[in-house]
Protein backbone atom coordinates (compact mmCIF):
# COMPACT_ATOMS: atom_id res chain seq x y z
CA UNK A 1 0.00 0.00 0.00
CA UNK A 2 1.59 3.33 -0.63
CA UNK A 3 1.85 6.04 2.03
CA UNK A 4 0.85 9.24 1.85
CA UNK A 5 3.22 11.78 3.60
CA UNK A 6 2.79 15.80 3.68
CA UNK A 7 5.53 16.83 4.27
CA UNK A 8 5.49 20.90 5.86
CA UNK A 9 8.33 23.21 6.12
CA UNK A 10 8.52 26.07 8.95
CA UNK A 11 9.78 28.22 6.42
CA UNK A 12 7.91 30.69 4.08
CA UNK A 13 11.68 31.67 2.48
CA UNK A 14 11.20 31.40 -0.96
CA UNK A 15 15.04 29.50 -1.60
CA UNK A 16 14.25 27.50 2.10
CA UNK A 17 16.93 24.94 2.57
CA UNK A 18 13.95 23.09 4.82
CA UNK A 19 11.90 23.26 1.90
CA UNK A 20 14.20 22.15 -0.37
CA UNK A 21 15.44 19.13 1.56
CA UNK A 22 11.61 18.14 1.98
CA UNK A 23 10.98 18.69 -1.57
CA UNK A 24 14.85 16.87 -2.66
CA UNK A 25 13.34 13.95 -0.25
CA UNK A 26 10.86 13.73 -3.03
CA UNK A 27 12.61 12.70 -5.76
CA UNK A 28 14.51 10.19 -3.25
CA UNK A 29 11.23 8.31 -1.90
CA UNK A 30 11.00 4.58 -2.80
CA UNK A 31 8.07 3.90 -4.88
CA UNK A 32 5.59 2.86 -2.22
CA UNK A 33 6.25 6.27 -0.82
CA UNK A 34 4.37 9.77 -2.29
CA UNK A 35 5.45 13.33 -0.34
CA UNK A 36 3.50 16.11 -0.70
CA UNK A 37 5.32 19.74 0.16
CA UNK A 38 2.78 21.46 1.98
CA UNK A 39 4.25 25.58 0.92
CA UNK A 40 1.10 27.20 1.96
CA UNK A 41 2.12 27.87 5.38
CA UNK A 42 1.65 31.98 4.96
CA UNK A 43 -2.00 31.34 3.31
CA UNK A 44 -2.69 30.69 7.04
CA UNK A 45 -4.50 33.27 8.91
CA UNK A 46 -3.87 34.17 12.45
CA UNK A 47 -5.57 31.58 14.61
CA UNK A 48 -8.78 32.38 16.62
CA UNK A 49 -10.85 30.16 18.39
CA UNK A 50 -13.52 32.26 17.14
CA UNK A 51 -12.52 31.35 13.59
CA UNK A 52 -13.49 27.63 13.91
CA UNK A 53 -16.89 26.12 13.34
CA UNK A 54 -18.70 27.58 10.53
CA UNK A 55 -16.57 30.48 9.62
CA UNK A 56 -13.38 28.15 8.88
CA UNK A 57 -11.33 29.89 6.38
CA UNK A 58 -10.93 28.38 3.34
CA UNK A 59 -7.03 28.00 3.30
CA UNK A 60 -7.64 26.49 7.11
CA UNK A 61 -10.25 23.79 5.51
CA UNK A 62 -7.71 22.88 2.76
CA UNK A 63 -5.12 22.86 4.76
CA UNK A 64 -7.06 20.17 7.28
CA UNK A 65 -8.26 18.32 4.82
CA UNK A 66 -4.98 17.38 3.54
CA UNK A 67 -3.55 16.80 6.46
CA UNK A 68 -6.34 14.30 6.96
CA UNK A 69 -5.93 12.61 3.77
CA UNK A 70 -1.96 11.89 4.44
CA UNK A 71 -1.05 8.51 6.63
CA UNK A 72 1.98 10.79 7.98
CA UNK A 73 3.32 14.63 8.59
CA UNK A 74 6.64 14.88 7.97
CA UNK A 75 7.85 18.31 9.15
CA UNK A 76 11.48 20.55 8.95
CA UNK A 77 11.54 23.83 10.08
CA UNK A 78 14.36 26.79 11.05
CA UNK A 79 14.65 28.16 13.77
CA UNK A 80 13.88 31.47 14.75
CA UNK A 81 14.81 33.43 17.90
CA UNK A 82 15.69 29.98 19.33
CA UNK A 83 12.18 28.95 19.11
CA UNK A 84 9.01 27.60 16.18
CA UNK A 85 8.55 30.09 13.85
CA UNK A 86 5.32 31.67 14.43
CA UNK A 87 3.78 30.80 10.86
CA UNK A 88 4.41 26.97 11.68
CA UNK A 89 3.42 27.60 15.60
CA UNK A 90 0.25 29.02 13.87
CA UNK A 91 -0.77 26.40 12.13
CA UNK A 92 -0.62 23.21 14.88
CA UNK A 93 -2.56 25.88 16.66
CA UNK A 94 -5.38 25.59 14.06
CA UNK A 95 -4.81 21.80 14.43
CA UNK A 96 -5.11 21.20 18.11
CA UNK A 97 -9.27 21.17 18.46
CA UNK A 98 -9.61 19.17 15.88
CA UNK A 99 -9.45 15.69 15.51
CA UNK A 100 -6.86 15.37 12.20
CA UNK A 101 -3.42 14.96 14.36
CA UNK A 102 -4.72 13.23 17.02
CA UNK A 103 -3.20 10.14 16.27
CA UNK A 104 -1.46 11.48 13.13
CA UNK A 105 2.40 9.59 12.74
CA UNK A 106 5.11 12.36 12.77
CA UNK A 107 8.67 12.61 12.30
CA UNK A 108 10.93 15.50 11.80
CA UNK A 109 13.76 16.28 9.52
CA UNK A 110 15.98 19.40 9.85
CA UNK A 111 18.02 20.95 7.36
CA UNK A 112 20.69 22.52 9.66
CA UNK A 113 23.34 21.69 11.97
CA UNK A 114 21.62 24.55 14.43
CA UNK A 115 18.52 24.77 15.74
CA UNK A 116 18.43 22.49 18.62
CA UNK A 117 16.39 24.62 21.16
CA UNK A 118 13.88 24.85 18.57
CA UNK A 119 13.77 20.78 18.22
CA UNK A 120 13.37 20.43 21.30
CA UNK A 121 10.63 22.98 21.61
CA UNK A 122 9.19 21.24 18.79
CA UNK A 123 9.15 17.72 19.92
CA UNK A 124 7.36 18.93 22.70
CA UNK A 125 4.45 20.61 21.13
CA UNK A 126 3.97 17.50 18.81
CA UNK A 127 4.26 14.87 21.40
CA UNK A 128 1.34 17.26 23.01
CA UNK A 129 -1.01 17.54 20.32
CA UNK A 130 -0.41 13.50 18.59
CA UNK A 131 -0.03 10.47 20.66
CA UNK A 132 1.65 9.15 17.28
CA UNK A 133 5.15 11.86 17.07
CA UNK A 134 7.73 9.53 16.87
CA UNK A 135 10.86 11.00 18.24
CA UNK A 136 13.07 8.36 17.49
CA UNK A 137 12.80 9.34 13.32
CA UNK A 138 14.72 12.01 12.81
CA UNK A 139 16.83 13.20 9.43
CA UNK A 140 19.39 15.80 9.39
CA UNK A 141 21.39 17.12 7.08
CA UNK A 142 23.59 20.47 7.65
CA UNK A 143 22.63 22.33 4.38
CA UNK A 144 22.31 26.13 5.56
CA UNK A 145 22.88 28.39 3.16
CA UNK A 146 22.84 25.90 0.26
CA UNK A 147 20.43 26.69 -2.94
CA UNK A 148 18.14 24.22 -3.49
CA UNK A 149 19.62 23.30 -6.37
CA UNK A 150 22.70 21.92 -4.55
CA UNK A 151 20.28 20.50 -1.70
CA UNK A 152 18.72 18.24 -5.16
CA UNK A 153 22.68 17.17 -5.66
CA UNK A 154 23.83 16.64 -2.31
CA UNK A 155 20.95 14.74 -1.08
CA UNK A 156 21.40 12.72 -3.96
CA UNK A 157 24.98 11.73 -3.39
CA UNK A 158 25.24 7.88 -2.34
CA UNK A 159 25.36 7.82 1.34
CA UNK A 160 22.95 10.81 1.73
CA UNK A 161 20.87 9.23 -0.44
CA UNK A 162 20.93 5.98 1.37
CA UNK A 163 19.91 7.22 4.73
CA UNK A 164 17.11 9.20 3.70
CA UNK A 165 15.87 6.24 2.02
CA UNK A 166 16.11 4.27 4.98
CA UNK A 167 14.60 7.25 7.05
CA UNK A 168 11.50 6.92 4.88
CA UNK A 169 11.00 3.10 4.64
CA UNK A 170 11.17 3.47 8.55
CA UNK A 171 8.69 6.26 8.81
CA UNK A 172 6.71 4.67 6.06
CA UNK A 173 6.17 0.93 8.33
CA UNK A 174 5.83 3.38 11.38
CA UNK A 175 2.83 4.95 9.74
CA UNK A 176 1.65 1.77 8.62
CA UNK A 177 1.54 0.31 12.39
CA UNK A 178 -0.34 3.41 13.73
CA UNK A 179 -2.76 3.97 10.58
CA UNK A 180 -5.51 1.98 12.44
CA UNK A 181 -5.52 5.29 14.97
CA UNK A 182 -7.47 7.29 12.21
CA UNK A 183 -10.49 8.76 12.40
CA UNK A 184 -13.24 7.16 9.96
CA UNK A 185 -14.52 10.28 8.71
CA UNK A 186 -14.13 14.13 8.77
CA UNK A 187 -16.61 16.90 9.33
CA UNK A 188 -14.93 20.06 8.14
C1 LIG B 1 14.24 35.95 12.21
C2 LIG B 1 15.29 34.87 12.28
C3 LIG B 1 15.66 34.38 13.50
C4 LIG B 1 16.63 33.37 13.58
N1 LIG B 1 16.96 32.90 14.81
C5 LIG B 1 17.87 31.88 14.90
C6 LIG B 1 18.21 31.33 16.17
O1 LIG B 1 17.69 31.72 17.20
N2 LIG B 1 19.12 30.31 16.21
C7 LIG B 1 19.71 29.81 15.06
O2 LIG B 1 20.50 28.88 15.14
N3 LIG B 1 19.39 30.33 13.84
C8 LIG B 1 18.50 31.34 13.75
N4 LIG B 1 18.18 31.84 12.51
C9 LIG B 1 18.78 31.24 11.33
C10 LIG B 1 17.87 30.21 10.65
O3 LIG B 1 17.41 29.24 11.57
C11 LIG B 1 18.66 29.48 9.57
O4 LIG B 1 19.13 30.42 8.64
C12 LIG B 1 17.84 28.41 8.88
O5 LIG B 1 18.74 27.54 8.25
C13 LIG B 1 16.90 29.00 7.84
O6 LIG B 1 16.06 27.98 7.34
P1 LIG B 1 15.39 28.10 5.90
O7 LIG B 1 16.51 28.08 4.91
O8 LIG B 1 14.53 26.88 5.77
O9 LIG B 1 14.58 29.36 5.83
C14 LIG B 1 17.22 32.86 12.41
C15 LIG B 1 16.84 33.38 11.17
C16 LIG B 1 15.89 34.37 11.09
C17 LIG B 1 15.46 34.90 9.73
Amino acid sequence: MTMKILAISGSARQSSTNTALLRAMRTVAPNDITIDVFDGIGDLPVFSPDLEGPDLPDSVRAFMRMIFDSDGLLISSPEYVRSIPGGLKNAIDWLVSGDQVVGKPIALAHASHRGDDMLTILRTVLSTISASFNENLFFRLPLMNETPESIQEILKRPANRQVAEQFLRDFASFCRTQGHDRPDSIIL
